[in-house]
């Protein structure tokens, strides 16, 4: 989601950026953060993620946190454990019971409320899948085309043939964004071009379809969440498919396996440069994040003492900082018909409210019989 994090899951994927549109989204961000603040009840959040394994440190500084402030701060919250896109770049979405689950198992541990947030799955929601047909029918074949995230998907998808549920997904997005009317989206700069689509779907259908009392959609709000870039330990961007992620969910002894094999320099004197010691920075970067301290700082602290010093402390910090969201974890993993529950409710609820915008769009379309 977020360009310098992962959370996107394709392989290598490099997140094409728009500096105009970017530096306007930054701008249009913190003119709504002060409105949320204000009024958190005049917006509805929704987000998600694919199940393709499970969320690790960069998901967590990228968007997680984001989203357990804003439920905090008072926003109402749809989580979506985006099933199908899992199929937009592989054939088969194998261990997908599995992932759901673990990705329900992360929400809880960080801190996600499902009283506060409705966390649910797109493929039980039949009411939300049709309005794909619709809003298929207000984006053009050259637009689909167009969309700089798909294309880098495709450029790094492993398949030999892009499939039309690739192709478009964007429109789908835009069905699991709309079906509850949700107006804020807070997500990394990769998926801007997605709700830009979401916001066309919106005032196209809008128009194309009045009503005679307010429109039936909202034309929803990108929030850009101000993460700084998280490299994983080789030193490149944090990603499950790269295998260089620290998951939630790890032990504290593969933590620092993990954190022991990352890859450093030959400088012994540890410095916080991003640009020239991208292995470094990662971890001095990931240190600070999880004591909430400035990098600069932590890197000075170091000094002289060298990588071995770096890792002890990277690991040290980690491990504290992730301790009760493990526990959380476990303590919610040995009751797995609670996470069945969690799943169960929030699916109940997101398929009341797809049902009746289903109704609304069809009673515009004029094709209620
Ligand atoms: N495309 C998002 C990702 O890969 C996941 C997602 C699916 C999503 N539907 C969404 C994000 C709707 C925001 C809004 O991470």
């Amino acid at each position: 989601m977020n360009d310098l994090l992962d959370t996107t899951t394709t392989a290598g994927t490099s997140t094409p950026t728009d500096a105009i549109g970017t530096s306007a989204a930054q701008l249009r961000s913190a003119e709504l953060e002060k409105r949320i603040r204000h009024e958190p009840g005049r917006f509805r959040v929704l987000t998600g993620d694919r199940p393709t394994g499970p969320l690790h440190l960069g998901h967590y500084f990228g968007t997680l946190h984001n989203r357990v402030r804003l439920q905090d701060l008072g926003v109402e919250g749809f989580l979506i454990i985006a099933d199908y896109q899992v199929l937009t770049d592989r054939d088969v979405a194998e261990r997908l019971v599995e992932y759901v689950e673990g990705l329900v198992l992360d929400y809880l541990a960080i801190g996600i409320d499902p009283d506060r947030t409705t966390i649910f799955t797109h493929s039980a929601i039949p009411a939300l899948n049709q309005l794909l047909l619709p809003f298929l029918s207000l984006v053009s074949v050259a637009e689909l085309n167009r969309n700089p995230t798909v294309k880098d998907e495709i450029a790094h998808s492993r398949q030999a043939a892009v499939s039309g549920l690739m192709f478009t997904y964007p429109a789908h997005q835009a069905a699991d964004i709309l079906f509850c009317k949700g107006n804020l989206v807070p997500v990394g700069q990769d998926q801007l071009p997605h709700v830009e689509l979401t916001r066309s779907i919106a005032r196209r259908f809008n128009d194309r379809y009045p009503t005679d009392g307010r429109p039936v959609f909202p034309v929803p709000d990108a929030l850009l969440s101000a993460a700084p870039l998280l490299l994983g330990t080789d030193g490149t961007k944090m990603s499950k498919s790269r295998g260089n992620a620290i998951p939630l969910g790890a032990s504290a002894d593969e933590t620092a396996r993990l954190i022991r094999a990352a890859r450093t320099d030959a400088d012994r004197h540890i410095t916080y440069d991003p640009v020239a010691r991208p292995g470094v920075a990662g971890l001095v970067l990931l240190a600070a994040l999880c004591q909430g301290r400035d990098p600069h700082e932590v890197a000075e602290e170091i000094g002289a003492a060298g990588a071995a010093a770096l890792k002890r402390t990277v690991t040290e910090a980690v491990n504290e900082f992730l301790a009760p969201i493990r526990a959380r974890r476990a303590e919610f993993a040995r009751d797995p018909e609670q996470v069945r529950r969690v799943l169960r409710a929030g699916n109940e609820r997101a398929n009341a409210v797809a049902d009746e915008t289903l109704r609304e769009v069809r009673t515009a379309m004029r094709s209620m019989y």
